[in-house]
């Protein structure tokens, strides 16, 4: 196996970087917990989970100057191309192999519009993605509430680390991720989508106490701007 290198961009973005580095919804101008500038990330690869402006982030500005492969679900590809800028669609269930790097789109429970130039338009439905990346399995769950088919993503792509939203009021809550927690079973949780704004201030600590109680997974509490290694 590989070594990963895991960056948190703070929100719901990270990057992870192997033979290949993989940029996932980069919501960077704007986000008040990015450690760096859009112009300071240069993927090989960004993969968006939905259509939400703190998702789809600046992945146009940075697609166009990296050049690089852009993948979501076809309709926010379709907007993302209608920019000028090319992206891949893809849909859940199925997967991508994009240089290298496994791409599996699963269920989201959640919304998916796009919202730009004061119009709304349809970015189709909100995903997740099982990467597959230097021999390991992370689980990036996009924004989502929960829901029983995680047992399913546990089961068939045995994610080691799994990247789950504790924010709540747009997306799971702390008792809520818990209960993702214990369906998929994951060596390690890293929680995110919580505390960038007030509306989502989550005390990760508390969310950290309720899964390391429960069972086996290590919740790990990263900071933005950190790196780890898996
Ligand atoms: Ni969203
Ligand atoms: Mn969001």
């Amino acid at each position: 196996m590989e070594k990963v290198k895991m960056t948190w961009l703070g929100h719901s973005a990270f990057l992870f970087e192997a033979e290949k580095k993989v940029l996932i919804d980069p919501f960077i101008t704007g986000n008040p917990k990015a450690p760096c500038g859009p112009e300071e990330l240069n993927p090989d690869i960004i993969a968006v989970t939905h259509g939400h402006a703190d998702h789809l982030g600046d992945t146009i500005e940075i697609g166009e100057r990296a050049g690089c492969r852009i993948v979501s679900i076809h309709e926010v590809a379709n907007y993302i191309k209608s920019k000028g800028v090319f992206a891949e669609g893809m849909n859940k269930g199925g997967t991508f192999d994009v240089d290298g790097v496994t791409f599996t789109m699963t269920e989201a429970l959640h919304s998916s519009s796009i919202d730009a130039s004061g119009f709304s338009f349809d970015g189709g439905c909100p995903a997740g993605f099982v990467i597959g990346i230097g021999g390991h399995s992370i689980y990036h769950a996009g924004d989502t509430g929960v829901f029983g088919d995680m047992r399913l993503i546990g089961e068939l792509y045995e994610p080691e680390i799994a990247f789950l939203p504790i924010g709540s009021k747009f997306t799971m809550g702390i008792k809520e991720a818990v209960k993702a927690v214990e369906l998929i079973k994951p060596k390690i949780v890293i929680p995110m989508h919580y505390s960038t704004f007030d509306v989502i201030e989550q005390d990760p600590e508390e969310f950290k106490k309720a899964v390391e109680e429960k069972g086996d997974t290590k919740v790990i509490i990263m900071k933005p701007g950190e790196t780890l290694e898996l």
